[in-house]
């Protein structure tokens, strides 16, 4: 049987875990795409660092270009960051191979210019991991768009900051220490004021209300705002008045191809609203169509084997869908957070 050949750029978190699911679960993935999948080169930054998995040291390089002349179809970018990792998927897209990324901030930034590149190179660009760790989000908003006109999404979609405030309430723990512990576990950025400060969750909106809206969003029309003001106090007082405190992701469009408002930063949401007790490093999203009304997803947003597990599930996908996912078509009018007046909740 014919070998799919993988370029792995990145063995961090990610690309650990996706390395350990490519190869522990090769049988799921014959048996559902009939394809082997094997990783033939590894691009990391530090040749000479202990990895966490064994027999990958051959694999190993820190030229680009070798990755790309290994017989690869596939390449999986998992590195993070945007120049490098920018040129790096362009530079696979204009080989001809399809690419998986994990990288939010790339798609939000660079991902209208990498899709047109990859459809005129008829190949794919997939990114369900961007968005949502290992929760099926992208995926379920194409589904849902088949029979709806998505009209509103509500998300915790930042894991490190859910964790933070979860673990500030639950255990009393300071908002260093408990940064300290999700950097150690993985799920934050590598300089985690993306995640502290809202932008993370700034560039995972603007792909959700892209796709789901069908509409060009700028970064810097979603006003942001992260949790670094937020105190133990302030959990404490909104507890006792029977709210919970979440970094929420709103994006709202006002009829049909009409005005588009998003926003992201600490929401009080009463104990009784459904996004109010997803905690830890769980992510929620809620979507509102038109026919379905409300659908809400929850899973793990961070870490290694959630977050591997989307990205496989579109390495499974990479060779099977008709054309590349996502496009941008219009470009309605963008309400800025003030304009549009305060929280919904
Ligand atoms: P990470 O642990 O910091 O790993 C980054 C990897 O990329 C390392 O192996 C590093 O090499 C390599 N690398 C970095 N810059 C490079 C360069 N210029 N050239 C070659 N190799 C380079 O990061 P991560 O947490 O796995 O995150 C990777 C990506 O996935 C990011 O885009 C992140 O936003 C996204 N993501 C992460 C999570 C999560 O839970 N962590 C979840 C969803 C999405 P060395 O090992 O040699 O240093
Ligand atoms: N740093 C990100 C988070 C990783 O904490 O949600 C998942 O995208």
């Amino acid at each position: 049987m014919e070998r799919i050949g993988v370029g792995l750029l990145g063995l961090g978190t990610v690309g650990t875990g996706v390395y350990k699911a490519l190869r522990n679960n090769q049988d799921v993935l014959l048996r559902r795409t009939g394809q082997l999948f094997e990783v033939r080169k590894i691009l990391v930054r530090d040749p000479y660092k202990t990895r966490q998995v064994e027999g990958v040291q051959f694999l190993i390089t820190t030229d680009f270009h070798e990755v790309l002349q290994s017989g690869v179809q596939v390449v999986i970018e998992v590195i993070g960051g945007l120049e490098s990792a920018y040129a790096y998927v362009r530079d696979a897209l204009t080989a001809g191979c399809h690419v998986v990324t994990a990288n939010k901030e790339l798609i939000a930034k660079r991902g209208k210019e990498l899709e047109a590149l990859a459809r005129q190179k008829g190949v794919q660009l997939l990114y369900e991991a961007a968005v949502g760790g290992g929760i099926p989000v992208l995926g379920s908003i194409g589904y849902l768009l088949k029979a709806n006109r998505v009209h509103r999404i509500t998300g915790i979609l930042n894991g490190t900051t859910n964790y933070i405030l979860t673990e500030m309430e639950q255990k009393g723990l300071a908002f260093d220490e408990v940064l300290r512990e999700s950097q150690e576990k993985g799920y934050a950025e590598a300089d985690p004021s993306s995640d502290v400060d809202g932008h993370d969750a700034k560039y995972k909106l603007a792909i959700l209300a892209r796709l789901a809206f069908e509409a060009e969003i700028s970064l810097e029309d979603i006003p942001c705002r992260g949790i670094r003001g937020v105190t133990s106090q302030d959990i404490t007082l909104a507890r006792r008045l029977g709210y919970a405190i979440k970094l929420l992701a709103q994006a709202e469009q006002y009829g049909e191809k009409g005005p588009i408002s998003l926003r992201v930063g600490p929401a009080l949401l009463p104990e009784n609203h459904p996004l109010a007790g997803v905690n830890g490093v769980h992510n929620a999203v809620t979507l509102e169509g038109d026919w379905v009304q409300d659908v809400t997803l929850v899973g793990q947003g961070a870490g290694e084997q959630p977050t591997a597990s989307a990205v496989v599930e579109d390495v499974g996908n990479v060779l099977r869908l008709p054309r590349i996912s996502g496009s941008t078509v219009e470009h309605p009018p963008v309400l800025s957070g003030a304009e549009e007046g305060g929280s919904r909740f």
